[in-house]
């Protein structure tokens, strides 16, 4: 193996993200990425290696995890992966390799008919992973990937901070699309602007990939956005490559209709494995806690006649399916509960709320962040009945959780701190219907604005769904007069509510100070709010 410098001289490597990371990987095409030309030729790359958290939960000195992930059409190649702290590369990490089928007629991806690309094995693609384990809180590891011999990526990830560390994060929804339309090109400027704010990782409140979560989606849209070459607000950024990177599962990761049970005529959301081949990528391309319930009353439903397909799913997601719909972690000073809030999902279901208390019990954190994708507190006009977790709102109260961030409606909202008890709960359990209305009794801190008054009597929801995906609602902004519902007997519980451009939510947790700015598109402070414990 030469050395790297060597390596960027000979093959005039790319220098990008202000020397964060150098790549032999050159793009030919969008998402497409070729390898260094050697007597061993690489497969090409449809995801550029990329920081994932892993599947530690809690801080413990000594015990945390990333993982450095990547993808490749389906030919064979040897890879390696080293790291260690201050470039050592002292410590190796093994590398695992799953397989993914590419997509079926519904959703062609043509790396074969690229100009000069290596024919593509149409049939399958190849996920890597190399886990970094037993690492040391708050320290930068410098990685580096070998491929075929020839070292084809370095770049660095700092694991978490432990308590007593301020934080910094950026929380984003509803973003990385085909981004044909004008209106949906916001997700690059988003992307920008949180690379801009240095993050310590990023917290996506989903729907991350559209139309159906594929395996093929993240690598054209996805991937090329928030791990791009360059930082650019009609580019995006090289986040991935050293920015880890949570998300919750959302609708579109599971966009068909399935059975609610074998047999059934009654439907709810699911993966059909017969018509989307490479459904469930969050299971297979995201890497996170791995601490949520082995077993679920209501798991993600999948339709597969296809036994070897659906082995192939299981095999390559491992443990992560089903236990990643739902999982927690601490960072800092702060406890993160996310939980899968999908149709399919009966917010009422005892064994759920058990583990939820119990996850919420357990922490001694000074905050207590949970992140779902549904909104329980919204007053945009698309989503509006889908307010089944709203149920769980008197649980989140009674364990001290400060902020709930979520994303599905594609606009920025804030509640007022708020307190709420569901009156009829019937409907929340109706997993397949759309109306899921949660009538009930709201009792709003109105004395909060954030500012002067910045201890909360309640929970403050974040809804933070403008991150790329076209707007909803454009003239909701600072119109209070279209935020109130009669069914919510006209309670006015939100406080600001902006949709006129795409943006961000920036976090920054010091301490017993929260400090929340919504940013947009253009990189203009929209909303700002500090929030302090008693
Ligand atoms: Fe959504």
């Amino acid at each position: 193996m030469r050395c790297i410098l060597d390596q960027i001289t000979r093959r005039k490597f790319l220098q990008i993200a202000g020397g964060i990371t150098f790549l032999s990987l050159t793009p030919v095409g969008k998402g497409v990425f070729a390898g260094p030309t050697t007597e061993r030729p690489l497969p090409l790359f449809t995801a550029i290696p990329y920081i994932q958290p892993g599947s530690a939960s809690l801080l413990t000195e000594g015990q945390d995890t990333l993982v450095i992930a990547w993808q490749t059409q389906n030919l064979p190649a040897s890879f390696e992966v080293y790291y260690g702290l201050g470039k050592k590369f002292d410590h190796s990490a093994p590398v695992v390799v799953g397989e993914r089928t590419v997509g079926g007629p519904a959703t062609p991806f043509a790396l074969g008919q690229l100009p000069g690309a290596t024919p593509l094995d149409e049939t399958k693609r190849l996920s890597y992973s190399a886990s970094l384990s037993g690492l040391q809180l708050g320290k930068t590891y410098h990685y580096r990937v070998i491929g075929n011999g020839e070292v084809i990526a370095e770049g660095y990830a700092t694991s978490r901070k432990p308590r007593g560390t301020a934080v910094r994060f950026v929380a984003l929804g509803d973003n990385s699309c085909d981004d044909v339309k004008a209106a949906d090109l916001g997700d690059r400027a988003v992307a920008y602007y949180a690379y801009q704010s240095h993050p310590d990782f990023i917290m996506n409140t989903g729907d991350n990939v559209y139309e159906s979560g594929l395996d093929s989606e993240y690598s054209r849209y996805f991937f090329p956005v928030y791990n791009a070459g360059t930082a650019d607000p009609k580019v995006g950024a090289p986040l991935l490559r050293s920015i880890p990177l949570y998300t919750v599962m959302a609708n579109h990761d599971v966009s068909d209709k399935v059975p609610v049970a074998a047999g059934s005529t009654t439907t709810t959301a699911g993966a059909d494995f017969n018509k989307k081949p490479d459904s469930l990528a969050y299971y297979t391309a995201m890497y996170m806690p791995s601490n949520g319930p082995s077993t679920l009353t209501s798991p993600t439903p999948i339709v597969c006649d296809d036994s070897a397909l659906l082995a192939q799913f299981k095999d390559c997601a491992g443990s992560r399916f089903p236990s990643m719909a739902n999982y927690s972690f601490d960072y800092g000073d702060i406890h993160f509960l996310c939980i899968d809030s999908n149709e399919y999902v009966d917010p009422t279901d005892q064994a759920l709320q058990s583990w939820i208390a119990q996850d919420l019990t357990s922490t001694e954190a000074t905050w207590k962040f949970v992140v779902y994708h549904h909104p329980a507190f919204n007053v945009g006009g698309e989503h509006y009945l889908e307010q089944h977790m709203r149920v769980l709102s008197p649980l989140l109260e009674v364990n001290g959780v400060d902020l709930v961030l979520h994303g599905h409606e594609h606009t920025y909202q804030r509640t007022q701190p708020l307190k709420f008890v569901p009156t009829d709960i019937t409907r929340a359990s109706m997993i397949s219907s759309k109306n899921r209305t949660v009538p009930g009794v709201f009792t709003v801190d109105r004395d909060f604005d954030g500012v002067t008054k910045t201890v909360p009597n309640g929970i403050i929801y974040i809804t933070t769904g403008a991150g790329g995906k076209e707007l909803y609602d454009p003239g909701y902004t600072d119109a209070p007069s279209k935020w109130l519902h009669p069914e919510d007997n006209n309670v006015a519980y939100v406080a600001k509510f902006y949709s006129a451009l795409h943006s961000l939510t920036l976090i920054e947790v010091d301490g017993n100070t929260v400090t929340l700015k919504q940013q947009n598109e253009n990189g203009d402070i929209v909303d700002q709010v500090t929030i302090t414990k008693a």
